[in-house]
């Protein structure tokens, strides 16, 4: 889709895809407020001359910025999560936000069985051992088999779904917890997380972040998934309790875990490289080139949508 108009002022709140950066700038005139020497001061000068602002899931935007844009009408964000980007506030001063959900179900659960499969075959230490010479001195260790484990899901959203679906391959049984059953899954609900760790082999967690699920996975969830229990975090760091977390990898309270996401990213507290019964993956569930192709289209689209129809194509309000 083409954008109506090439002089609308597009505020980019940082770095984004070349290609998108490259798609806007043709089609807006887009300024970055990360280039700017004193960003408030460019925003007191300025902010009145712009109706868009562009971001994504991990710059997100502070409200203090949206403030600052008296005429803001749309903002476009790169992704699905929405933590960095106070959305009621927005709608609140009639701003429309568009996001890009959908278009990355499929690689982020890939990712999520990715970390469940290396996290208990040890495929990550295995190629460890194997590159330090360990396979000439002793077979590599026994590890566990994921087909036909326990899989439980916090969080069937539009990934979690996907993601039991691909479980349904494996032959796992699959429980999942959220706070209301899910109208038409044949998945069973499990209201009790606790309840739910218990019962898993496999907990993987997608659920949007925020203060809502703010450490919802703590030292009791890890407890009650105990010693020969698997933790997967697809979700925002936030939404486990890391310290919790490194104590239960290092003293065998769980079995072991793949992490695509930290509390304070990109830093990973350097005490999990020490750990052999952890996967460590840099927030890259959705990298791949077709899902990011596919993420900056629909981020230009909801910006060329609303300027020529007044309504952005994928709604986060
Ligand atoms: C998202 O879109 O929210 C992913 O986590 C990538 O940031």
């Amino acid at each position: 889709m083409k954008a109506s108009t090439t002089t609308e002022r597009i505020l980019a709140v940082g770095r984004l895809m070349p290609a998108l950066e490259q798609r806007l700038a043709a089609a807006f005139d887009v300024t970055s407020l990360a280039a700017q020497a004193d960003p408030t001061d460019f925003l007191a000068r300025q902010g009145a001359d712009f109706s868009g602002l562009v971001t994504s899931a991990a710059l997100g935007v502070d409200n203090a910025v949206i403030d600052a844009l008296p005429n803001l009408k749309v903002i476009s964000s790169f992704g699905v999560g929405l933590d960095r980007l106070d959305v009621r506030h927005a709608a609140a001063r009639g701003v429309a936000v568009g996001y890009t959900p959908d278009v990355l179900n499929d690689c982020v659960a890939d990712l999520a069985f990715g970390l469940m499969i290396d996290a208990a075959r040890q495929i990550s230490a295995a190629d460890r051992y194997v590159r330090r010479g360990g396979w000439l001195q002793a077979p590599y260790p026994l590890t566990r088999k994921v087909s036909g484990a326990r899989l439980g899901i916090v969080g069937l959203g539009r990934i979690g779904r996907v993601v039991a679906q691909r479980a349904a391959g494996f032959g796992m049984p699959i429980r999942y917890h959220s706070r209301r059953a899910v109208a038409g899954v044949a998945w069973q609900h499990e209201p009790d997380l606790l309840a739910l760790a218990d019962w898993a082999d496999f907990l993987v967690v997608i659920v949007a972040g925020g203060p809502a699920t703010r450490h919802l996975i703590d030292a009791r969830v890890l407890q009650a998934l105990g010693p020969q229990g698997y933790l997967v975090n697809v979700a925002r760091g936030s939404v486990v309790d890391e310290a919790a977390l490194l104590h239960a990898l290092q003293t065998g309270v769980i079995a072991g875990a793949g992490l695509d996401v930290y509390q304070d990213e990109p830093q990973v507290p350097p005490a999990f490289f020490t750990l052999d019964n952890v996967v460590l993956a840099p927030h890259m569930a959705s990298a791949t080139r077709e899902t990011r192709q596919a993420m900056a289209d629909l981020t230009f689209e909801n910006l060329a949508a609303f300027y020529a129809t007044g309504r952005v194509k994928v709604s986060a309000v």
